[in-house]
């Protein structure tokens, strides 16, 4: 909570090393690598303390994402501060190995912050809510050393056409492409998990967040591999493409893996049979399904108009259209933008409602139990598909 009020105060006073995902200045990064090893050793600690032999694939997906966004965090953020009462300090890479080192972070934020401990929770979660063992052991380890190791090479690919030699953009393009395979393997893993058990994602909308998780995760990373190609980079880079392509990873599969995980989650925390409301979990898979595809459409569609509006040439060689004609073509898939967003918010207040409720309910019955209650106690609930 520190960093994030040195970090935010930071912002509002324009206090920054310009570097994306990673403004915070010296102080506030080198208070975040005393929490980030602090985390780390709990969690390795908690792991030594273990009853079972063996490490489940979810933990090596967790212990990846601590343990890279350490090595990350640190890289990326190695500066000279101009002196210890100073706020501005001095990056160690220069030129284009600053812009290298940036996008070795960047992406691989994308990939240990953003993916590798989903994948943690996909892994454990989803089996666990289907009642069904995961459909290859094996597969989910090979995918786990496939991703660890190629998402490292492929930061190259939000370089493209730039000073940055050709052979480096070349390489991150090619590793993007073949990360599809470990990518993809994961998500055909939790969906073969399914088999036998489609009738619970047909009853259950917790693990119906779960399965739509999966999806998302092979689409947007089908998407990301295709859009790291440089020729369709050409057409994609700068535009809402680009934030369609972000959406569909952080609202589809991010979004919606948590929330499955939540809602799995909370009963077992607070000891109670099920969530307050299953039809309030139908009610938010709905919105936060139909938000994310309308958002993301509305994203793709701005995009690819917008990338071919800014490459269209008049006869004479000059552009046809001005910066402000692509942006009145934008006006609809805004509003669109804005609808798919307002339903997807709409879906997680739903979803704080429906904790906060499970958590009150959860209190009725253990005052219920003590013969005190002013909260209807949940009697005689019925388990749901799962549990
Ligand atoms: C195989 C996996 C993936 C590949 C190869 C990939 C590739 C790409 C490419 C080529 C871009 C556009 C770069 C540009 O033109 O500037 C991009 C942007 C981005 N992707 Fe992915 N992606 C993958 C998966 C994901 C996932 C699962 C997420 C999120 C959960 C994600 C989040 C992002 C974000 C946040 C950006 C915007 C970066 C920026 O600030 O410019 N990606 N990705």
């Amino acid at each position: 909570n520190l960093f994030c009020v040195l970090a935010a105060s930071g912002y509002l006073m324009g206090i920054t090393q310009s570097k994306e995902y990673a403004e915070p200045e010296w102080y506030a990064d080198i208070w975040l690598v005393l929490v980030w090893v602090t985390y780390f050793l709990i969690y390795i600690r908690t792991l030594q303390r273990r009853k079972e032999p063996h490490i489940y694939v979810a933990n090596w997906y967790y212990m990846a994402f601590i343990l890279v966004v350490a090595v990350l965090h640190i890289v990326n953020n190695l500066a000279v501060p101009i002196s210890f009462g100073e706020v501005k300090s001095y990056s160690l890479f220069s030129g284009v190995q600053d812009a290298m080192t940036q996008w070795w972070y960047g992406h691989n934020a994308v990939a240990f912050f953003l993916t590798s401990g989903f994948l943690g929770m996909m892994y454990y979660y989803l089996p666990k809510r289907a009642g069904r063992p995961i459909y290859s052991y094996r597969l989910s380890i090979i995918s786990f050393w496939g991703i660890t190791f190629m998402y490292m090479w492929v930061g190259s690919h939000h370089l493209h056409y730039t000073a940055l030699p050709q052979w480096v953009q070349t390489l991150g393009m090619t590793f993007s492409v073949v990360l599809l395979v470990p990518s993809w393997a994961s998500a055909g893993n939790a969906l073969a998990t399914l088999n036998g058990a489609w009738g619970k994602v047909r009853d259950d909308a917790t693990l119906r967040f779960m399965m739509v998780a999966a999806v998302f995760y092979g689409l947007s990373t089908f998407e990301g591999s295709f859009m790291a190609i440089r020729a369709v980079n050409s057409l994609s880079h700068y535009t809402d493409w680009t934030v369609g392509h972000v959406h569909a990873g952080a609202l589809g599969w991010v979004a919606m893996i948590t929330f499955g995980s939540l809602y799995a989650l909370v009963p077992w925390m607070w000891k109670v049979e099920r969530m307050y409301s299953p039809k309030l979990i139908e009610v938010h898979f709905w919105l936060a399904l139909a938000g994310t595809v309308i958002y993301v459409f509305a994203m793709w569609n701005s995009g690819i108009i917008q990338g071919l509006m800014w490459r269209t040439y008049n006869d004479s060689g000059t552009l046809a259209y001005s910066f402000i004609d692509s942006l009145v073509a934008m006006h609809p898939y805004y509003i669109a933008r804005t609808v798919g967003g307002l339903l997807f918010l709409l879906g997680a207040i739903v979803a704080s409602y429906n904790v906060w409720m499970t958590i009150r309910m959860s209190r009725s019955q253990a005052a219920a139990a003590a013969g005190d209650s002013d909260l209807p106690a949940l009697q005689g609930a019925a388990l749901q598909a799962g549990e």
